[in-house]
């Protein structure tokens, strides 16, 4: 490997790391806010314990989203000097505005952490609203500077330098609502289907006690009512996402879609794999026509094929690959919370040991799906780390010695990943829910 590709898998594995725990550091915050309210309003005792564990579980996950955001912005400066000369100028504003977000989220956690039993419930509730808003905020800001990056505004390069800054242009760039949108419901969706796979787990374990079985549920139906809504909510802004695609990076849409010509009335390629000597995809599933209309709502939209762009500008081909599985994932987690909130609600049933079994399962591909999607929109970006502006190898560092720092860096999230793993299995068995709830 060179060093421009050594760079970027010691970058890209330290945001795939970061990434899990940002993504629940977001999503568990909202699942604390909801719980507390139906605490609040149900005076049910058990949705306080919840909201309790649950702030547990969150203050673990910030203890290594915290150091591992540090590694990452470290990283950012140390492998590639000429991307941040140019963010420093353009695009730091974000990043400053973000360190004020994360006093209000660490200033309200510490309250409702440490004096949640002194307060009033109002009082509880402002302040882990605070917590949530803290959260997101951050994460809206942090998501600016990676839209900023796919659709740059507001200065210019005039022979090697910046001019021409306008910060509040760059930080209201075109993607910036319609990403961080998709970035956060996909993050809430997540936080919602971790709490459903770990009560679908623990209703298969514990079936005789019933107490205990009373507060999974009451966890697992929360977790697929909000589970349901952010995974419609995330299809739905995922679709206004590719539109932004067509409009402003059509080759990335083109190699998602594996299109090589210029057409209308394009079709939507589902699976397969794209084949550059045949200039199609194959063993895919084709829908004639849907392509054009999920671009611009019109069956005769012209959609851009990869042909119409030079052969050293095109995204990697697999990334189509990388958009089925995240918008297959989006698909499947929609039928499942449907499903379970089927059974529940219009069958008034208990949901069936199969469900529970698969349900299981919507965390992790929750995660996988944010993976994907970062993944996707990352690699699908290049050659350009900005978008039209500047080359991934001309921001990227010159250095001999990325492959051991890459090891060093494996080894490291390897272990904090065991660590965090074993930290929450020990925790959690020593704390049983069983025992507070008698
Ligand atoms: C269900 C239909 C979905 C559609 C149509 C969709 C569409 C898209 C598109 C077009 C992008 C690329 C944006 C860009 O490069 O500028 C993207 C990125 C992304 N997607 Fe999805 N997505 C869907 C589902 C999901 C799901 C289920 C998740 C997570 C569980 C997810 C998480 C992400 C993330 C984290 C990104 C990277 C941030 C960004 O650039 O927006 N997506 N999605």
């Amino acid at each position: 490997m060179d060093s421009v590709e050594m760079a970027r898998s010691l970058m890209g594995s330290s945001l795939a790391f970061h990434i899990i725990f940002a993504t629940l550091g977001v999503g568990i915050p909202l699942m604390i806010v909801i719980v507390e309210i139906m605490y609040q309003v149900r005076k049910d005792r058990d949705y306080a314990i919840m909201a309790k564990r649950l702030t547990k579980g969150f203050g673990i996950i910030l203890g290594v989203a915290i150091p591992s955001g540090t590694i990452v912005g470290v990283l950012l400066a140390l492998l590639w000097p000429g991307f941040m000369e140019i963010v420093g100028q353009v695009i730091a504003l974000p990043f400053q505005v973000e360190i004020w977000a994360f006093f209000l989220e660490a200033v309200f956690m510490s309250i409702y952490v440490f004096a949640a039993d002194r307060l009033s419930p109002t009082m509880r509730i402002v302040s882990v609203i605070s917590v949530a808003i803290g959260a997101t905020a951050s994460a809206v800001l942090i998501t600016d500077a990676h839209a900023w990056m796919n659709t740059p505004q507001g200065f210019r390069i005039e022979e090697g330098q910046v001019v021409d800054v306008d910060p509040w242009a760059a930080v209201f760039n075109p993607s910036l609502w319609t990403t961080s949108l998709h970035v956060v419901s996909s993050a809430f969706m997540t936080g919602a289907f971790a709490i459903v796979s770990i009560a679908a787990f623990q209703l298969l374990k514990n079936r005789g006690d019933e107490k205990t079985k009373a507060y999974h549920q009451k966890g697992l139906m929360l977790g697929l009512m909000v589970g349901a809504i952010m995974s419609l909510f995330t299809a739905i802004n995922g679709h206004e996402t590719a539109q932004m695609l067509h409009e402003y990076q059509p080759e990335k849409l083109a190699a998602a879609e594996g299109l090589f010509e210029t057409t209308d009335y394009a079709p939507l390629a589902i699976g397969g794999i794209v084949d550059e000597e045949t200039g199609s995809v194959k063993y895919g599933l084709e829908i004639p026509w849907l392509l054009s209309f999920l671009a611009d709502n019109r069956f005769d939209t012209v959609v851009k094929g990869l042909n119409e762009f030079p052969r050293d500008e095109w995204p990697p081909l697999y990334i189509h690959l990388l958009f089925n599985l995240m918008v297959g994932i989006g698909t499947i987690l929609i039928v499942l919370s449907f499903a379970g909130l089927f059974y529940r609600y219009i069958r008034k049933r208990q949901i069936p040991a199969w469900l529970l079994r698969i349900l299981t399962t919507t965390g992790i591909l929750s995660m996988i799906g944010i993976e994907t999607g970062w993944i996707f929109s990352c690699t699908g970006r290049q050659p350009w780390t900005i978008y039209h502006i500047q080359r991934t190898e001309d921001a990227a560092v010159q250095s001999e010695s990325l492959g051991t720092l890459f090891l060093l860096f494996i080894s490291l999230y390897a272990f904090l990943l065991l660590l965090t793993i074993f930290i929450m299995l020990f925790y959690f068995r020593r704390h049983p829910v069983r025992r507070e709830l008698s």
